[in-house]
């Protein structure tokens, strides 16, 4: 018998054969693009740590989600960037706030592009917490829960396609769903951020959005980047309150996480692909240390084969591209 027995190179030997065999396909239908979201007309404001990534007004974020649709990118995220903050964060529920401002304004013009508002009190808030702060500097979980839910329910008025929780607040799907339910949007579903960490590369995304917390850190709601099973206790919960969707976040750093909870649940599993992540390439990128498409594609196949059913990633619309050049 010919030695060896088994050759893994032969069905690696043609384009043609490693594309038959291939297991994960990337595809722009799975990708969820993040917008941030300022006022005025006709902003666009660079952001330094994410080359490609600006703060655009309503109307600018109104043509680019069209482009991103045109890619075949089903949805986009919106993060808010508002003209005021205060100690509670009223900006976030409020009706004529930024975020549902531009809800209502790119589901006119593109009705059938999925918009996801992040929910969370971080960018509204003056101190830059996510929740309510009590009189000893701690955030109060169940106060801030009153708040997030009023923020929901602002949101689903304004024509959100799915309300997306990203606060770390303790029962907080359960009050969203019961507030959704109660104003008469049973139908809408919850991407819960269930397993976010309290990460070193939300770095560039607190410059983007301006929402660095005035003191201490996020480590009292997010969890410690050391832990995998206290990940799957969060997913379990927030499943049982109701989630239709979970994220895992950040993603590349936490892949084994992304596959743990993969074969925990049978719900879609969503990875965010961060702001540090993406500076991080397009820093070397720039810097001729790595090709940037190569990269880029290589990054989130990985993401996708880790066992992440969607991506949210500020590369959508440069991967798009590259995936309808391809074929
Ligand atoms: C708000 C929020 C953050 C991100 C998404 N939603 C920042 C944070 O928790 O500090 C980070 C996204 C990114 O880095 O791309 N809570």
């Amino acid at each position: 018998m010919a030695f060896p027995l088994t050759r893994m190179r032969r069905l690696r030997r043609t384009g043609a054969l490693r594309g038959l065999v291939r297991e994960t396909q990337l595809d722009a239908g799975d990708f969820i693009l993040p917008f941030f979201v300022t006022h005025g007309s006709d902003r666009r404001e660079p952001i330094a740590a994410m080359p490609g990534v600006e703060r655009l007004s309503i109307d600018h974020v109104v043509a680019a989600a069209g482009e991103a649709a045109a890619l075949g990118i089903p949805a986009v995220m919106l993060f808010g960037i508002p003209d005021h903050k205060d100690d509670d964060g009223s900006g976030a529920w409020d009706d004529e706030g930024i975020v549902q401002l531009a809800t209502r304004a790119i589901k006119r013009a593109h009705p059938d592009l999925l918009v996801i508002p992040d929910l969370c009190l971080c960018e509204y808030t003056s101190h830059g917490h996510c929740g309510v702060l009590r009189a000893d500097g701690h955030v109060d979980n169940d106060a801030s829960l009153e708040l997030l839910a009023r923020t929901a329910v602002s949101q689903a008025r304004a024509g959100a396609d799915v309300i997306a929780p990203s606060d770390m607040m303790d029962g907080r799907v359960g009050v969203l769903r019961g507030a959704l339910d109660e104003a008469g949007f049973a139908d809408l579903p919850i991407l819960a951020y269930s397993a976010k960490f309290a990460s070193a590369f939300y770095g560039p995304f607190r410059e983007a959005a301006v929402s660095t917390p005035a003191f201490g850190d996020r480590r009292s709601y997010q969890m410690d980047p050391a832990n995998g099973d206290e990940a799957l206790r969060e997913v379990a919960l927030d499943v049982e309150e109701g989630a239709d969707m979970v994220m895992v976040k950040p993603a590349l750093p936490y892949l084994d996480v992304i596959r743990r909870v993969k074969e925990m649940t049978r719900l879609p599993v969503v990875a965010y692909n961060v702001s540090g992540e993406y500076a991080m390439v397009k820093a070397a990128a720039a810097a001729g240390h790595l090709d940037e498409r190569a990269t880029v594609l290589e990054t989130l196949t990985a993401i996708r084969r880790a066992g992440a059913d969607v991506i949210i990633t500020y590369h959508a619309s440069d991967a798009a591209r590259w995936l309808q050049e391809a074929t």
